[in-house]
């Protein structure tokens, strides 16, 4: 698994909450890269049956810290689009995650 998300490179480049947190926020990178998808997984009993939903394991929150606002229009970004947080990766490897169209791609504060 190492080697596979090794050749990526940090994509915290735009300007949503994650790029200027100052302090870490995930336990380490290489455990977020490795376990995000089964965190995230639909069926992940905590989550789901017994309604614990951290930060950690919450689509909503990824979104909310890993979306970039538009500069020029003051709109956040669909995490997801081209380009983005979430398939900036993903297009490399060809997965395509069918996540949004049920949830919001875009934070649900501010950003106007
Ligand atoms: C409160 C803000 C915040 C939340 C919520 C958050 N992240 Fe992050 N994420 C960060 C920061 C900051 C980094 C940079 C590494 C660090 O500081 O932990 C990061 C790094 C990452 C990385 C590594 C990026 C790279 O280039 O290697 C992945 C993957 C990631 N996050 C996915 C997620 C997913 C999936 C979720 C939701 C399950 C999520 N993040 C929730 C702030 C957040
Ligand atoms: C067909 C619609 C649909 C699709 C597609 C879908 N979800 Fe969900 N998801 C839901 C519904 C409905 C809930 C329950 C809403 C709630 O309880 O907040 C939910 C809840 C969740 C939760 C727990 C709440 C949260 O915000 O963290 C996570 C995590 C999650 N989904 C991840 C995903 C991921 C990752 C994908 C794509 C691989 C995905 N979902 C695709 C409908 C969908
Ligand atoms: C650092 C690169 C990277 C970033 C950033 C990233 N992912 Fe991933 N993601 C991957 C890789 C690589 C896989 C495939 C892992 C595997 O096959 O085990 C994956 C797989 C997934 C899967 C499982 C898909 C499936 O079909 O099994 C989901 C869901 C997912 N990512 C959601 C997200 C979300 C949501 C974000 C943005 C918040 C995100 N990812 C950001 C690299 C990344």
């Amino acid at each position: 698994m190492g080697t596979m998300f090794a050749q990526y490179s940090n994509n915290l480049s735009g300007n949503s909450d994650a790029t200027y947190r100052t302090d870490p926020f995930h336990e380490s990178i290489s455990s977020i890269r490795k376990m995000h998808p089964e965190l995230l997984k639909h069926k992940r009993n905590e989550t789901l049956r017994h309604g614990v939903r951290t930060e950690e394991n919450s689509l909503k929150e990824c979104v909310n810290c890993h979306a970039n606002i538009n500069e020029n229009t003051g709109h956040y970004i669909d995490v997801n689009k081209k380009g983005q947080f979430c398939s900036s990766c993903h297009k490399k490897v060809s997965i395509s995650v069918d996540c949004f169209s049920c949830h919001r791609p875009t934070p649900t504060k501010g950003g106007s």
